[in-house]
């Protein structure tokens, strides 16, 4: 099934949120051939978990731990978001790996305690502009999902990937749909050929730039499954439409 995700990052409070959820219910009720989870930062979370109970969109969070529990100040663990019905996480968003610093083989930590603990991943890759202008996509790709899932390959079917080009993020200058769809299908293959058992369960989302009037566009290509929005997300009316375009 397609997978469309709202990332709303640092956005919105306890209020804002109860207010979203209950705007963007009713526009998207009956959806369901396709899936849909809002991020909501942690702060939200547990309000969204009571709003979105029971009907057909689900929730995610947007970072986790590795460990289950201990001295890790500031930190976030799976048990904790389990707790929460948090279904899936982001993991490795380029937010977490350029500001934040964190390095191929936290992610592949993360990704790996995700699995253990039956919450679905979504692994976000993607080259900066300077990589891209010295057309290394390819191999900066390759080397974010080789590390990401080291040890885990057999696992793949469990995990979802976002191709997110970092130059498209927030910039309003999406991925043209074609040049998109032309890492998705690396992305398919260089999975095939790394965990050659899978079953193809994985999805491969496009994010960068996505919004009402482009959606459409991404998700006529044959190898994208599901869009990873952002800015456009934090509008419920925006993300709606988004959820529906397709
Ligand atoms: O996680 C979402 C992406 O970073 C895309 O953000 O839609 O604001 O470009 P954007």
């Amino acid at each position: 099934m397609k997978l469309i995700c709202a990332n709303w990052k640092m956005n919105k409070t306890t209020k804002d949120t109860r207010e979203y959820i209950n705007k963007f219910l009713p526009l998207v009720e009956g959806v369901k051939d396709r899936e849909i989870v809002l991020f909501p930062p942690f702060t939200s979370l547990c309000v969204a978990k009571e709003l979105l109970e029971n009907t057909n969109v689900k929730l995610g969070a947007q970072n986790c731990h590795y460990e289950d529990k201990g001295a890790f100040t500031g930190e976030v663990s799976l048990d904790m978001l389990v707790d929460l019905d948090v279904s899936y996480v982001i993991v490795g968003h380029s937010e977490r790996r350029w500001i934040f610093g964190e390095s191929d083989e936290l992610i592949n930590r993360k990704v790996v305690a995700c699995l253990k603990k039956g919450v679905r991943p979504i692994l976000c890759v993607g080259e900066r502009l300077e990589e891209r202008e010295a057309n290394l996509t390819f191999k900066v790709v390759e080397t974010q999902i080789r590390l990401a899932l080291s040890g885990v390959e057999e696992y793949v079917d469990q995990i979802d990937i976002a191709y997110e080009p970092v130059w498209a993020i927030g910039s309003g200058n999406p991925a043209t749909p074609e040049d998109a769809q032309v890492v998705h299908r690396f992305i398919k293959d260089l999975i095939h050929s790394i965990a050659p058992k899978s079953e193809g369960k994985f999805r491969v989302l496009y994010g960068g730039s996505v919004n009402p009037e482009n959606a459409s566009e991404f998700m006529k290509m044959p190898d994208i499954d599901g869009l990873l929005v952002g800015t456009a997300s934090l509008n419920p009316d925006s993300f709606a439409k988004i959820v529906k375009s397709f």
